[in-house]
C-alpha cells in the first residue's frame, strides 16, 4: 500500500510542524485570552468590517497592504546595494532611510489588519497565522533597528540591518501566502460551487412551515432554505467565510448569523448584513412542487469552443 505521507510536499510538511511547537500553542493560548474579548467587544463597529475588508470592499484588506511595507523595505535594500544611502544636500533622511520609515508607517496599518483577520480564524489556521505575526513583529523590530542605526550615522549597520529585516519579511509573507494560497483562510469558500444543474426535490413541503429555517444537502451541496412571507428562499448553507454550515446559527425574521464568526447574511438574497464575510452566499432558485420544495442551482459557465477549421 502506498505512504500516503510520500505526496506531501515539503511546504506542507514544514507548517505541519510548526502547529505542533509545544511554545507556540502556549503563545497561541495566552494572546487568544487577551485578543478576543477586545475583538468580541468591537464586533458589530463598522470599522473593524472595514479592517476585514468585509462588505465594501469584496476583499480582506490585510495581503494587499502588506505589499506596502514589502515594496518599501526592498526597495531601501535595493539602494543600498546601489550606494544610494546618502542623503542629498546634507539632510537628515536618506532616501534608504525614508522609505524604511514609509516601510513602518505602512507595517502598522498592516499589522492592525493582520489582527483582526488572526481574531477570526481558528485551529491549525490560528498558530500558523500567530507564527506570521510574531515573524513580522522580528521584521518590524529589525526594520526600526535599522532606521535608528541609520538616523544617528551608522549607515553599515543599518543597512545589514534592514537587509535581515527583509529577508525575515519575506520569509513571513511566504507563510502568510501559505495561509490564503494554501489553507483558504479568508478566501471566498463558495466561488466553485454551483450545481444542481436541474431541479432537484431538497425537502417535504411540510418540513419548511412558515416561519421556518433547514439545511439540506442537494446532490452534495449545502444548500439552507427558509419560508419567509409565504416564499421560499435557498442560499448556500457553507458560508462564503470560512465554511462554517449558516442553519446552525441563529434566524430572525430576515437574517441568519453564521455560528463561527458571526457574519450576518440576508436570507432572501444573500447579501452581506455584517462581516467578517467578504462576499454574499449564493442564491439558489426555489419552488414548491407536487409536495416538495426543489432547488436548482446555477450551471457551470459553458466553456468556449475552438472554432472549426
Ligand atoms: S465561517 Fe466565519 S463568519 Fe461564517
Amino acid at each position: 500500500m502506498a505512504d500516503s505521507g510520500a505526496a506531501t510536499a515539503w511546504h506542507q510538511r514544514a507548517l505541519a510542524e510548526i502547529t505542533r511547537w509545544p511554545w507556540l500553542q502556549k503563545v497561541n493560548d495566552r494572546a487568544t485570552a487577551v485578543v478576543d474579548p477586545v475583538y468580541d467587544r468591537f464586533r458589530s463597529n463598522p470599522v473593524l468590517e472595514l479592517m476585514h475588508g468585509g462588505r465594501w470592499l469584496g476583499h480582506s484588506l490585510h495581503p494587499a497592504l502588506s505589499d506596502l511595507p514589502i515594496g518599501f523595505w526592498s526597495a531601501s535594500v535595493l539602494l543600498d546595494t546601489a550606494g544610494q544611502d546618502v542623503a542629498p544636500g546634507g539632510r537628515r533622511l536618506d532616501p534608504s532611510s525614508t522609505l524604511s520609515a514609509a516601510g513602518l508607517a505602512a507595517a502598522a496599518a498592516t499589522a492592525a489588519t493582520g489582527w483582526v483577520d488572526w481574531s477570526v480564524s481558528d485551529g491549525e489556521d490560528r498558530r500558523v497565522g500567530l507564527f506570521h505575526g510574531l515573524l513580522n513583529v522580528a521584521g518590524v523590530s529589525l526594520q526600526g533597528a535599522s532606521l535608528a542605526a541609520r538616523l544617528s550615522g551608522r549607515r553599515p549597520t543599518g543597512r545589514a540591518l534592514g537587509a535581515a529585516s527583509l529577508g525575515v519579511t519575506v520569509v513571513a509573507a511566504y507563510i502568510g501566502g501559505h495561509l490564503v494560497q494554501g489553507r483558504a483562510v479568508m478566501v471566498n469558500r463558495v466561488a466553485t460551487t454551483t450545481g444542481p444543474t436541474r431541479w432537484v426535490r431538497a425537502v417535504a413541503e411540510e418540513d419548511l412551515p412558515a416561519g421556518g429555517v433547514t439545511g439540506v444537502e442537494v446532490e452534495g451541496r449545502h444548500v439552507l432554505l427558509a419560508r419567509r412571507d409565504g416564499e421560499v428562499h435557498a442560499i448556500d448553507d457553507v458560508c462564503s467565510h470560512a465554511g462554517a454550515l449558516l442553519h446552525r446559527g441563529e434566524t430572525d425574521d430576515c437574517t441568519v448569523t453564521c455560528p463561527l464568526h458571526f457574519s450576518v447574511f440576508d436570507l432572501r438574497d444573500g447579501r452581506i448584513v455584517r462581516g467578517p464575510a467578504h462576499h454574499p452566499q449564493p442564491v439558489l432558485p426555489a419552488r414548491v412542487r407536487k409536495g416538495w420544495i426543489e432547488v436548482r442551482g446555477s450551471a457551470p459557465a459553458p466553456r468556449s469552443r475552438r472554432p472549426a477549421n
